[in-house]
């Protein structure tokens, strides 16, 4: 475990985004995403970890509706952590505050697509009746998982309400 600071992402803080995400997901271009989505008047959170004085880390969750439902949600991603920072904790801490703060905030349910084998170390469960804004591939169905940030259970069914940012349907395929 190294040391590392988590705080609020600063609008001077975006510059360094370009090498995290570059080198976080070499593969994919999710910068124009992130820059969006940071641009957006309210209903964002993102949080950034510094180890060294360096950009180690960084994750963004959306808030968003649920059609036919009241409850409040929030989409977890992207989620990057440098590879010289990797397997440190880093990630995790970042998901911890991250859920700590929506708690407080009043939010209730938390989804992500991700690698069920990662997400459910931080408590989220494949499984949910709440559909993604556009249907995944069957390969990805065990991708879609859910939390439960107090008592209230994820809604039987509905579809998750997300901004404008989010409706590009390369984002949810391979
Ligand atoms: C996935 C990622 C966010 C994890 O962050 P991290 O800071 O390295 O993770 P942590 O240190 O909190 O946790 C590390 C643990 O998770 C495990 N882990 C990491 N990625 C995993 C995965 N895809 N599946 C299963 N376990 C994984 C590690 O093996 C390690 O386990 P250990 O503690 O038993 O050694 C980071 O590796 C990353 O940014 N990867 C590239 C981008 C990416 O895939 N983002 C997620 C998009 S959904």
């Amino acid at each position: 475990m190294s040391a590392f600071r988590i705080r609020q992402s600063r609008p001077n803080d975006i510059p360094a985004f370009d090498s995290l995400y570059s080198a976080a997901f070499p593969d994919e271009d999710l910068l124009p995403l992130v820059r969006q989505l940071l641009g957006q008047d309210s209903g964002i959170l993102s949080l950034v970890a510094e180890a060294e004085a360096a950009l180690a880390g960084h994750i963004l969750f959306t808030s968003c509706g649920i059609s036919g439902s009241d409850t409040s949600a929030a989409l977890l991603a992207p989620l990057a952590v440098a590879p010289d920072w990797q397997r440190q904790g880093i990630g995790t801490g970042l998901i911890r505050e991250g859920l700590t703060q929506l708690r407080s905030a009043g939010i209730s349910q938390v989804y992500v697509l991700g690698d069920p084998a990662y997400y459910r170390r931080s408590g989220f469960k494949t499984g949910t009746g709440v559909a993604p804004p556009y249907p995944l591939p069957e390969q990805w169905r065990d991708a879609w998982q859910s939390l439960s940030l107090g008592s209230i259970p994820s809604p039987a069914e509905g579809r998750l309400l997300l901004p404008e940012p989010w409706l590009q349907p390369a984002l949810w395929s391979p």
